[in-house]
């Protein structure tokens, strides 16, 4: 058997699977088994509040566990398989159930672009919940190997994709009323908005925006952000030219897609210095830039 389809069968068996996708690694549950489900939310150190991804081979597979209008048709169309997630009114009867969206009446679903995922995906025949394979707090594993460490004891099987390509989770956009960015990420604001018309902010209603609550993203030294000179005790993630000395650099020429990519691994890695406070230089906010910058944010324990 290949590991794809040992992959299938673990999660057919109500069992956990690591699972690469282009975003950062997932950890992976059959989305109509409550059980598996409940052995996420624990793997991770979860609050039961916060609702899983499911995630789907394609946009009719998609159709059957979300009520589609013309603007997710719209975003869908242009996006995927890719690194957008769109929250839906749910469809009852399809196939994810009530542990993994926490209780709500809506479901967020995404079509993941990675080959492994996709495999996995066709090979399962239905909706697969994976929230990042971190655990609850921490900053999303973008490597095999950093994903192993997170969340490996929990899973029956692991599938090693390679490094993930974007490195931050797939942007969420809410479609209940009007539209509105839940989380910035890979698709940017002016994309979504080119398509659909302005966005608007998330709301302060946490059944509406369960994730905005969690500080997130936090590696075990403190963070503080738009740094330009550091201090001697501090680890320092520069990005573009810098006149510090530091071996963590998000990217050299300035560019934010190479950022976002090597946005957790750097902070792992700084972390792993030990230092008193990992310093990160100031990052623009265009583009990618919103959505390394919320990250960044929360990891200063900016946000919530
Ligand atoms: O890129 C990604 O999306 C990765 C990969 C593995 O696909 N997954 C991921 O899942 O980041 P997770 O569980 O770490 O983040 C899911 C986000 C959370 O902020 C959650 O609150 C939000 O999506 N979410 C899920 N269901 C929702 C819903 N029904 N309404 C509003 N927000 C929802
Ligand atoms: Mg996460």
């Amino acid at each position: 058997m290949s590991d794809v389809a040992r992959a299938a069968e673990a999660l057919r068996a109500g069992r956990l699977v690591i699972l690469p996708t282009e975003t950062v690694y997932g950890l992976a549950a059959d989305a109509g088994n409550a059980e598996a489900v409940a052995m996420i939310y624990e793997a991770k150190g979860r609050p039961s509040f916060n609702p899983l991804i499911a995630h789907v081979f394609d946009v009719v597979e998609a159709r059957r566990v979300a009520a589609f209008d013309e603007r997710a048709e719209r975003l869908a169309e242009a996006f995927w398989p890719g690194p957008l997630t769109l929250v839906l009114p749910v469809r009852t009867d399809g196939g994810v159930c009530d542990l993994a969206r926490a209780g709500l009446d809506t479901v967020a679903v995404r079509v993941p672009a990675h080959p492994v995922a996709r495999q996995v995906l066709e090979a399962f025949g239905g909706p697969i919940v994976a929230p990042s394979a971190n655990r609850s707090g921490r900053p999303s594993p973008t490597t095999f190997a950093d994903a192993l460490a997170e969340t490996g004891l929990a899973a029956a099987a692991a599938l090693d994709g390679g490094p993930c390509e974007v490195g931050l989770e797939s942007t969420v956009v809410s479609l209940l009323d009007r539209p509105r960015l839940l989380r910035p990420g890979a698709v940017t604001r002016d994309q979504i908005e080119g398509l659909i018309g302005p966005l608007s902010e998330a709301e302060a209603d946490a059944r509406r925006s369960p994730g905005r609550l969690a500080a997130h993203y936090a590696p075990d030294a403190p963070v503080r952000i738009n740094v330009e000179r550091p201090a001697v005790d501090e680890a320092f993630i520069a990005f573009g030219d810098t006149p510090v000395a530091t071996p963590f650099n998000l990217s050299p020429s300035g560019d934010l897609k190479e950022a976002a990519a090597r946005l957790f691994t750097l902070l792992r890695q700084a972390d792993a210095t030990r230092p008193a406070c990992i310093a990160v230089a100031p990052v623009p906010d265009e583009g990618l830039g919103e959505a390394i910058n919320d990250r960044l944010r929360r990891a200063a324990g900016a946000v919530g």
